[in-house]
């Protein structure tokens, strides 16, 4: 699903930043989180957008003297010292790589002590749309979500719901992890969901999956009715880890799950996820110890 400019907003949002960065934004495409970042961080803060040819950015971060392309395959090893960025984020990025674990000891290798990477990853397969046919509906979400486009080394459409297990069996710390849901009840030319749709278009009709191409044009006459009464919405879930190079906290010898969710409560405001409360139902939960994500409902 393409990314409108929320999902992008609350990232830069979570990431906890306390000085001028260094910063890195790993597959940052035009640089949608980047440009959330500057909005949100101001003009000082020095920012790096790596891509595998160089990142063709935004006109206003091209034109950003503290914006750093960088065009780096993040199959192989990163190419910056150890220590050089404060935190990262990767959105929807991880599902192309298909040495994962090797990738994110690079990461642990690039951040600072106690530096922190927001690993963020939209599961395509749970794409929701209130859609009169249900059966052709989950059949066009899995076959869009299964592809593996050109530009892809390898894809997974179920990544979102792997990512906790993934950042667990990684060199960092992972302190908490969030469900972020994105609902879109536009379905205006060039709106995120058409967007979404057109994506689903072109993945059913390039792959030859004939029957389902053939009743395409029904599905999307559909949803413009729906849309007419008001009716539309699709909603897709993006899972995003706090994960923290392993070193105890300086300031209170906490271990670093405590002391990046006190850091990142201080610097974005964000409430403390009541240990083992209604963690997952309430679309957060905190990943260490395993107990404490076991979900009960809330009275
Ligand atoms: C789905 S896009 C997400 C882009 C951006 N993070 C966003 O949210 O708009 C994934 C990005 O990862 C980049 N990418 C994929 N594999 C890569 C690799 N091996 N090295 C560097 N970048 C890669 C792609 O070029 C693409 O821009």
């Amino acid at each position: 699903m393409p990314a409108g400019p929320e999902p992008h907003r609350s990232l830069a949002a979570a990431l906890p930043v306390r000085g001028r960065g260094p910063l890195v934004d790993l597959g940052c495409g035009r640089g949608p989180t980047l440009q959330a970042l500057r909005d949100h961080l101001g003009p000082e803060v020095q920012l790096t957008g790596v891509e595998k040819e160089l990142p063709v950015l935004d006109e206003r971060l091209a034109r950003d003297a503290n914006v750093r392309p960088v065009a780096a395959d993040l199959r192989e090893p990163l190419p910056f010292p150890d220590a050089s960025f404060e935190a990262a984020c990767c959105h929807n990025t991880l599902e192309c790589l298909p040495e994962k674990q090797a990738f994110l000891r690079e990461v642990a290798r690039v951040l600072r002590p106690a530096g922190c990477l927001l690993l963020s990853h939209t599961d395509f397969d749970t794409m929701v749309f209130n859609a009169s046919d249900v059966d052709l509906t989950r059949r066009l979400v899995h076959a869009n979500a299964d592809t593996q486009e050109k530009w892809m080394d390898a894809s997974d459409g179920m990544i979102g719901r792997k990512l906790v297990a993934i950042a667990r069996h990684s060199p960092f710390e992972c302190s908490e992890t969030f469900a972020w849901v994105t609902v879109h009840t536009d379905f205006e030319q060039d709106s995120v969901a058409h967007t979404a749709v057109r994506s689903i278009a072109a993945t059913v009709r390039r792959d030859h999956h004939h029957e389902l191409a053939s009743r395409f044009d029904d599905w999307v006459d559909d949803l413009r009715t729906l849309a007419e009464r008001a009716s539309f919405s699709t909603a897709s879930t993006t899972t995003r880890c706090y994960c923290e190079t392993a070193r105890a906290g300086p300031e209170t010898g906490d271990g670093p799950a405590t002391a990046i969710a006190r850091r990142r409560r201080r610097t974005t405001g964000l409430p403390r996820a009541e240990p083992g409360r209604a963690a997952l139902c309430a679309g957060r939960a905190r990943c260490r110890p395993p107990s404490r994500r076991r979900c009960r409902r809330q009275s």
